[in-house]
């Protein structure tokens, strides 16, 4: 309160008030102001403004009251103005302390208002999405296996050359490894790293082979589901990345018929009693015997004809298409992992996921399945 005019900045000498009476008329006046201002307050900053102004220990209404009317009050004068200062004090802060508690009810109120939930309005309907259909697919695989006996075990993405390559048999300058060129990794070897230099995207699902049999004594029946990595260009059949599922079964009696018997069984399951399997021979270093497995086309039935009499473009008139890779494990494997090659035997298989669900479902090109286009994505709730 600079303003020079202000009574409380004068002593009450200086204000000429000289009796009781015109002590009491000079307080009611301060109280009518206070009454006046008190409710401009309306917030937590004005009100902390205001209550400053009125209780202040230094410049406050009432402090400029005591220094300037009561302290140097003559004695006469001083039990009136300390009585009626007391009074006032009393209604200041009452008053002060009431704005505060409205303050605080008016914000609470305002905020249950804002956060208010209406429970008679409608609900916000999300939509729900679904599995992938290489992911159906990955579950379909693994319920088929489980049903027979077969656990489900997973690798890493980024796999060591060792792993990779040497333990299954395939050294390094093998022919066989510019078919599976990849995306190798300029990084410091692993811990306990196998002397193989090298940590690459893995090519297939096949390393994990090798890292199940060192962990357990057969009898082993796995299946790996999970992403591999070639350096192959894009087109319709081919993507840089694509899904496999390896299964791998060790025993100590396992022979081609339980292959056989296996891989039907699971050709049947997935595609449907009607459908044709063969055999044909092929190479694998981690497989001896190896074979491509191939099924009667499920377009044309394996008649090797579309419905117009023109040769079928999906198994381009054979009647057949091909699958997936398989074998008899190679013994030389076994003496990566400390099995006895004379004492077990088994088979190892590795699905590519992505052609297995693009037969079924009919799709022609791979690359739907990475475009993510909900309106190919809808057609596989
Ligand atoms: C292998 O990867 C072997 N590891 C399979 C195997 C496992 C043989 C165990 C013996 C024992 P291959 O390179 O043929 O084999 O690949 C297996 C399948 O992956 C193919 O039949 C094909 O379905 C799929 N595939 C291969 N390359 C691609 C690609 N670029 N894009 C999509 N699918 C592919």
């Amino acid at each position: 309160m600079p303003d020079s005019d202000n009574p409380t900045e004068k002593t009450l000498a200086a204000l000429g008030i000289q009796d009781p009476a015109a002590i009491a008329a000079e307080f009611a006046e301060i109280r009518a102001r206070f009454d006046r201002e008190v409710t401009a307050a309306q917030d937590e900053t004005s009100w902390k403004q205001f209550r400053d102004a009125w209780l202040g220990r230094k410049s406050g209404v009432l402090a400029l009251i005591t220094d300037n009317w009561l302290k140097p009050a003559p004695p006469a004068l001083k039990r009136a103005v300390g009585q009626a200062l007391n009074e006032l004090r009393g209604h200041v802060e009452a008053q002060i302390e009431a704005r505060r508690a409205a303050i605080e009810a008016a914000g609470e109120s305002a905020a249950l208002a804002r956060e208010r939930v209406d429970l008679s309005l409608p609900g916000v309907r999300r939509p729900i999405g679904t599995h992938h259909l290489i992911r159906q697919t990955f579950d379909e695989l693994e319920r088929i296996f489980m049903q027979i006996g077969f656990s489900v075990m997973d690798g890493p993405e980024i796999e060591s050359a060792y792993y990779n390559f040497e333990a299954l048999n395939i050294p390094e300058f093998h022919p066989v490894r510019d078919d599976m060129d990849t995306f190798y990794i300029d990084a410091p070897p692993l811990p306990n790293q196998k002397p193989a230099p090298g940590l690459l995207l893995r090519t297939h699902t096949s390393p994990v082979q090798i890292r199940t049999m060192e962990k357990r004594q057969p009898p082993v029946r796995v299946i790996v589901p999970g992403k591999v990595y070639r350096r192959d260009n894009p087109d319709a059949t081919h993507s840089f990345m694509f899904h496999q599922v390896e299964g791998l079964a060790v025993d100590s009696d396992i022979t081609f018929c339980d292959f056989a018997g296996t891989i039907e069984y699971f050709v049947r399951e997935f595609f449907g009693p009607g459908v044709k399997t063969r055999f044909r021979p092929s190479y694998f270093p981690f497989t001896e015997p190896s074979v491509e497995f191939d099924a009667s086309c499920v377009f044309c039935g394996g008649r090797g004809a579309a419905a117009s009499g023109a040769a079928c473009p999906k198994c381009k008139g054979s009647g057949w298409i091909e699958l997936f890779g398989a074998g008899m494990v190679d013994p030389a494997v076994y003496g990566f992992v400390n099995y006895d090659p004379k004492r077990v035997s088994g088979f190892a298989f590795g699905i590519g996921v992505d052609r297995l669900a693009m037969l079924k479902y009919g799709i022609d090109d791979i690359q739907l399945f990475f475009q993510n286009d909900v309106r190919f994505l809808r057609q596989f709730p």
